[in-house]
């Protein structure tokens, strides 16, 4: 029995001793001692008989007057304070009651809030995390992290099924130890598969929970580790993108019956942002792929313009593309950017497509040019730029090969440009261009050499030739082991 129910049986006792006829026991009791008072006085006195019989009748009035009164001013009164004060104990006593009550409601309410907080951090970060990671691994890591942060959960792992394929790839997991699972055994084709709650979840596309894995009927390949790792409950919810199930989110709990309506709403969330995730990754591929494909498009095109070149002056064969390897490691020496790089060598494939309007026998002629075939083969660069500039590169390719052949003093052709007025890829190429051609057999004359070429280059620096691209082209075959492919 507890303090409140004693002080309750005291009060309840006291009700009972006010109400019960007790209380006309003492005034009988008062009354017989007044009445023997009367008699020993009257025995003292005068012992006849009448005299008793008087004190007697006395008594009887004395107690039919005094009852009465001592009801009405004692013993009334009495009980009405006494029954004030059980009302009054027994309001503060409820209100005690009810206090203890609001403050456990409100405890729990707290302690709700704080949980339901959680929740939203975790699918915050989730959401941050979707927006700013794009590399797959990562991606999915970093997902399970913020899912173990809510605190249920000890164990999470997300499985993810590829375009075309029907089994589940392993893509992340986390928990007590991440190598709980080595591997996921699950191929969709195979019937026996949604005998595995996982299996289940993706070919019904429902959520497949196991709230007590020690004695869920269901099949639980991995029960015994489970257990070994103290996960009592577990839930497989599906990863769906519209209708199609693209993959799935497994968490265990170390609670049983850990799944209730507000975390399967929560673990729901996160699958479907997850879903999120995996079509942002493939469009990211798909994109990648059409992108790598439309460059191996543009490189084939540029490649077979140059070779309709190389077939008109088989002399020169080769060119374009050892022109491309020098002019890009000048490029890389300098520390140009990749895209830059990539820029100068579409632009080096492609410096003399102008030379498309020179006849044949110019272009292979055994001996000196004269001044107007001279002025023909000059015509290239023009040409070329006339071809190219049309087309949209990312890059400034019609500009360089219109000034491929311009020298820093401003001796070159077409335009006489001088110094800066050279684009960079311009200067670089003029470099590359002149030391390939010098190192090669030409119509008119023997192979010089790449001495011969480098002497000409760091003669000319600063004159005709960019410096820096000359002291870039220098290192290279001079202390990087520079060669020209075959
Ligand atoms: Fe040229
Ligand atoms: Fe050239």
């Amino acid at each position: 029995m507890n303090d409140k129910e004693e002080n309750m049986t005291k009060n309840n006792n006291k009700v009972f001793q006010y109400q019960s006829p007790m209380y006309l026991v003492v005034i009988l009791a008062i009354s017989v001692i007044v009445a023997e008072m009367q008699i020993m006085v009257c025995f003292h006195f005068l012992p006849p008989f009448p005299r008793v019989i008087g004190a007697v009748i006395d008594s009887l009035l004395l107690f039919i007057v005094l009852s009465p009164i001592i009801y009405f001013f004692v013993f009334r009164p009495l009980k009405l304070h006494v029954s004030k004060r059980e009302e009054a104990e027994k309001a503060l006593m409820l209100a005690n009651e009810q206090l203890q009550c609001n403050i456990t409601n409100l405890k729990q309410t707290e302690e709700k809030l704080r949980y339901l907080n959680t929740i939203q951090i975790s699918i915050r970060k989730i959401n941050e995390i979707l927006l700013t990671c794009k590399e797959e691994s990562h991606l999915f890591s970093k997902i399970c992290d913020a899912i173990l942060h809510v605190g249920f959960i000890k164990f999470v792992w997300i499985g993810v099924i590829e375009k075309g394929s029907s089994e589940v790839k392993l893509v992340a997991q986390k928990g007590f130890e991440d190598v709980f699972i080595s591997s996921i055994n699950i191929d969709l084709k195979d019937v026996s598969s949604h005998l595995d709650p996982v299996g289940k979840a993706i070919h019904t596309g429902e959520p497949v929970d196991l709230l007590d894995i020690e004695r869920d009927s269901i099949k639980e390949p991995r029960k015994d580790e489970a257990m070994k790792r103290g996960y009592a409950s577990s839930v497989a919810i599906p990863v769906k993108d519209g209708g199609e199930v693209v993959g799935v989110l497994s968490v265990c709990s170390d609670k049983k019956y850990a799944f209730g309506k507000e975390e399967m709403e929560y673990l729901t969330e996160v699958a479907n942002d997850i879903a999120v995730g995996v079509k942002s990754l493939w469009l990211e591929k798909d994109l990648k792929r059409s992108v790598e494909n439309l460059q191996k498009t543009l490189n084939g095109t540029i490649e077979a313009i140059s070779l309709m070149g190389e077939m008109r002056d088989p002399y020169t064969a080769g060119h374009e593309r050892r022109v491309a390897q020098l002019a890009c490691a000048i490029a890389k020496e300098i520390g140009m950017t990749e895209d830059q790089i990539e820029g100068i060598r579409v632009c080096a494939f492609l410096h003399d497509v102008g030379k498309i309007v020179v006849p044949a026998e110019i272009l292979s002629k055994p001996s000196q040019l004269n001044e107007y075939e001279y002025g023909i083969v000059k015509s290239h660069p023009r040409v070329g730029y006339d071809i190219l500039k049309r087309l949209e590169f990312p890059y400034p390719v019609a500009q360089t090969i219109l000034q491929h052949h311009e020298m820093l003093n401003g001796s070159g052709y077409p335009s006489g440009l001088k110094g800066e007025e050279i684009i960079l890829e311009a200067r670089i190429l003029a470099v590359a261009d002149v030391v390939e051609a010098m190192t090669n057999h030409r119509p008119y004359r023997p192979a010089l050499g790449i001495d011969k070429a480098l002497d000409e280059i760091s003669r000319n620096k600063d004159d005709l030739y960019d410096a820096k691209a000359v002291d870039a082209c220098m290192r290279l075959f001079m202390e990087k082991g520079f060669r020209f492919e075959a």
